[in-house]
């Protein structure tokens, strides 16, 4: 089957390349306001942008929907402070991590919504989650739009790893249990194998 991606409806591209892009990890992105309002909340459309230096970037979707065109509070913060932290979700925290991704108000905490404490961190801001096991401190580097969407990307200034998860320069995967998004549903590793 070809298919003309001009041809295609948002909703079709979006359900065609959320689940052929998959699985996704997810970032965990937390924020303040300029209020200092805190703020948490989930993006699947995420990755390495760059190793040395160190980069993540995600995508962060235009506010339309019931949003009313408002702009998503993560995108809203970065744009306004400069900083955020991208924590790892692990399976055990899969249930917490949707909590947090439904549309409050920005003055909702949803680490409170969620039940997950504050980890203060060491050079940025806003906290990460202490009960991830990794956090990814960032400074902005560059927003691009793209379309309706904003392309995110963090210089990872500091790097929180759980000691255990984290022996001789590497990462125990099996022991951090990493979650993917499909297209809709969610993944978690239970079969590694090397070629
Ligand atoms: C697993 C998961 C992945 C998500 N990935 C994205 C994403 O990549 N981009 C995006 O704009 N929204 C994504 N969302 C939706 C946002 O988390 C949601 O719009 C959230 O309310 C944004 O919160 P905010 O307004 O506090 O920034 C995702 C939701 C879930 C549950």
């Amino acid at each position: 089957m070809h298919l003309n991606p001009s041809t295609l409806s948002e909703s079709e591209l979006y359900k065609l390349m959320s689940g052929a892009v998959s699985p996704r990890p997810i970032a965990w992105v937390s924020t303040v306001s300029k209020k200092g309002l805190f703020n948490l909340a989930p993006f699947s459309f995420f990755t390495v942008a760059s190793s040395k230096p160190p980069m993540l970037c995600i995508s962060i979707g235009s506010g339309e929907g019931d949003r009313n065109g408002i702009p998503k509070d993560t995108l809203t913060n970065i744009r306004d402070t400069y900083e955020f932290v991208v924590n790892f979700v692990p399976y055990n925290l899969i249930q917490e991590m949707e909590k947090s991704s439904k549309n409050y108000d920005p003055c909702i905490d949803e680490f409170i919504v969620a039940g997950v404490n504050k980890l203060k961190s060491t050079i940025v801001n806003p906290p990460g989650v202490k009960e991830s096991p990794i956090q990814f401190e960032c400074k902005l580097e560059n927003i691009i739009p793209l379309g309706k969407d904003h392309l995110v990307i963090g210089k990872v200034v500091h790097i929180c790893v759980q000691n255990e998860s984290y022996q001789n320069g590497k990462l125990d995967l099996i022991k951090l249990q990493p979650v993917g998004r499909l297209a809709g549903n969610y993944t978690h590793i239970q079969n590694i194998f090397t070629l």
